[in-house]
C-alpha cells in the first residue's frame, strides 16, 4: 500500500483538515513494530475502526511514498517540538535519526510537514501529557521567539525546593519543554530562538533559562550562530545545546560547529523566470520608497532591504508576506523590485531541492509565514551532526556505555 492512499482516507471532505486520530495513525505508521507504536495505538485504532475500510490493515507492508521517509536503520531517536515545517527533523534525519514524535499546532504548516514527511504532527504541546511521548535520546524544540517574560524567583526563595522551574516558568512554553525534559530524560537536548532571548529583560529571561536546565541536571552550551556561512542571508539565533550529567560525566565537553569559509552569494538562490505576480506594483514600491525617505530624515536607518545579488540578504522574516520589503530583488534600472518566490525562500533556508511546496494546497502567505519561522536547515544540520559525533563517540567510550533508545 501506498502512503499516499492513507492520507487520502484520512482527509476530511473539504480535504483541509485531517480526521482527529489521524496525528496518532500517522506517527502508528512511522513506528509500526517498534516500541514507540504502544503510544499511539489506543488513539489510531479508534480512528481505524471509525474510516470502516475492510482492506485497511496498517501492518500490511507500507511504501512512503513522501520526500523524506522515515530512515531505514536509525542509530538514535528524537522528538520534533514546535516542529514548523521540520527544518531539524531534516537535520536529525540526516544523521541517521529517528523522530518518534512530533508537536505543531498551526494546520498549515502541519499539513506542509505533512506531504514532506509523511507524518501529521499533534497539535498545542501545552495539552499533552508527558507520559504520552515516547522515550527518545534527543530533544529538539525551536520554541517561538515572542517574547516572554520569566518571574525570576530569587535563588533564596527558589532555595530547597526540588524543581523551581515549575514556579519560575508556569505558563510559558519553555516550561512545556522543560517539563518534558525533566520526566523523558533524553540524553541530549537543542533548543533554538532568536538572538534576542539573551539580551530580553536585562538578560533575566536566559538566565532562568539556563538556570532551570541546569537544575535538571544538564550541562548547558549555547551560542549565536550565523547562518550566513551556510546560506546568503543573515540570520543570528541562539542555539542552547544540553547534555544529560547522569550520562555525560563532568569532562565531556561540547563545541559548536566552525563555520565554513564559503560565502554563498543571494543570486544563486534566484529563479530563473519568476511570475510577474512577485513584481511589486508601482503603489507599493512607491509607498516604500516614500518610507524610508522620511525615516532616513529622522536619521532612522530601516527602510526596504535592496538585496546586493552579490551578497547576502537580511534576516527572512515571518511578516514577509506582508510586503516583502525586508528582502527585495532588484531587477535592474527604472523596474520595480520583486519579493522572493517561496521557492527561493526555501533556498534562502538551505531547504533541499526535493522538499516539496508545490501542489500541496498551502497558500504563498503560509508558505512565506513557515519559511520566516524555520531554522535554516544547514546550520541546524552543522549543529546536530556535532551533537550526534560527540554523543556516540563518548557513549562508545565511556567505562558504562548507556545506551541508546533504539526503536527500529
Ligand atoms: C519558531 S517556529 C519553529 C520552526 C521550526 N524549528 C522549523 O524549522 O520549521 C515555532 C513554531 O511553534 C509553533 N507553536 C507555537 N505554540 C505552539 C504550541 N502551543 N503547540 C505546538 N506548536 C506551537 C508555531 O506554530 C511555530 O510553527
Amino acid at each position: 500500500m501506498l502512503y499516499s492512499e492513507i492520507r487520502t482516507k484520512l482527509k476530511k471532505q473539504n480535504k483541509r483538515e485531517f480526521k482527529q486520530g489521524a496525528a496518532a495513525l500517522t506517527h502508528l505508521l512511522q513506528s509500526r513494530n517498534a516500541s514507540s507504536s504502544s503510544y499511539f495505538k489506543q488513539e489510531a485504532g479508534l480512528l481505524i475502526s471509525e474510516l470502516r475500510d475492510p482492506n485497511f490493515n496498517y501492518e500490511l507492508p507500507l511504501e512512503f511514498d513522501v520526500p523524506f521517509p522515515p530512515i531505514q536503520s536509525p542509530e538514535f531517536t528524537f522528538i520534533d517540538l514546535f516542529a514548523g515545517i521540520g527544518g531539524f527533523r531534516l537535520a536529525f534525519q540526516k544523521q541517521k535519526g529517528k523522530c518518534v514524535f512530533s508537536s505543531e499546532w498551526d494546520k498549515h504548516a502541519q499539513q506542509t510537514y505533512e506531504a514532506n514527511f509523511g507524518e501529521i504532527p499533534f497539535g498545542d504541546i501545552t495539552k499533552i501529557d508527558e507520559t504520552n511521548i515516547p522515550d527518545h535520546d534527543i530533544l529538539v524544540g525551536g520554541f517561538p521567539c515572542q517574547p516572554f517574560s520569566i518571574a525570576g524567583v530569587s535563588k533564596k526563595n527558589s532555595l530547597g525546593r526540588m524543581h523551581g522551574f515549575l514556579d519560575k516558568t508556569q505558563g510559558t512554553l519553555f516550561f512545556d519543554i522543560a517539563r518534558i525534559i525533566n520526566a523523558k530524560r533524553p540524553k541530549a537536548f537543542i533548543l533554538e530562538n532568536v538572538k534576542n532571548l539573551r539580551s530580553h529583560d536585562k538578560g533575566n529571561t536566559f538566565k532562568v533559562i539556563v538556570e532551570t536546565l541546569e537544575e535538571l541536571g544538564y550541562s548547558i552550551f549555547s551560542q549565536i550562530l550565523d547562518a550566513r556561512h551556510y546560506v546568503p542571508q543573515h540570520r543570528e539565533r541562539i542555539f542552547i545545546v544540553g547534555f544529560d550529567k547522569h550520562v555525560f560525566k563532568d569532562s565531556f565537553h561540547f563545541s559548536f560547529p566552525t563555520p565554513p569559509e564559503q560565502q554563498p552569494k543571494f543570486k544563486d538562490i534566484l529563479e530563473k523566470n519568476p511570475p510577474s505576480k512577485y513584481t511589486l506594483s508601482d503603489h507599493l514600491w512607491g509607498y516604500l520608497q516614500n518610507y524610508a525617505k522620511k525615516h532616513q530624515a529622522k536619521g532612522n536607518g530601516f527602510g526596504f532591504g535592496m538585496t546586493d545579488l552579490d551578497g547576502i540578504s537580511r534576516t527572512l522574516s515571518a511578516r514577509y508576506y506582508k510586503d516583502g520589503s525586508e528582502v527585495l530583488v532588484p531587477r535592474g534600472k527604472d523596474l520595480n523590485p520583486r519579493r522572493l518566490t517561496p521557492e527561493e525562500c526555501k533556498r534562502l533556508m538551505g531547504f533541499p531541492e526535493k522538499y516539496i511546496i508545490s501542489n500541496i494546497g498551502v497558500s504563498d502567505t503560509q508558505l512565506y509565514r513557515q519559511f520566516g519561522n524555520s531554522v535554516a536547515v544547514p546550520v541546524a544540520t552543522a549543529v546536530a551532526r556535532q551533537i550526534v559525533d560527540v554523543m556516540k563517540h563518548y557513549l562508545e567510550r565511556s567505562i558504562n556505555p548507556k545506551h541508546l533508545a533504539l526503536d527500529k
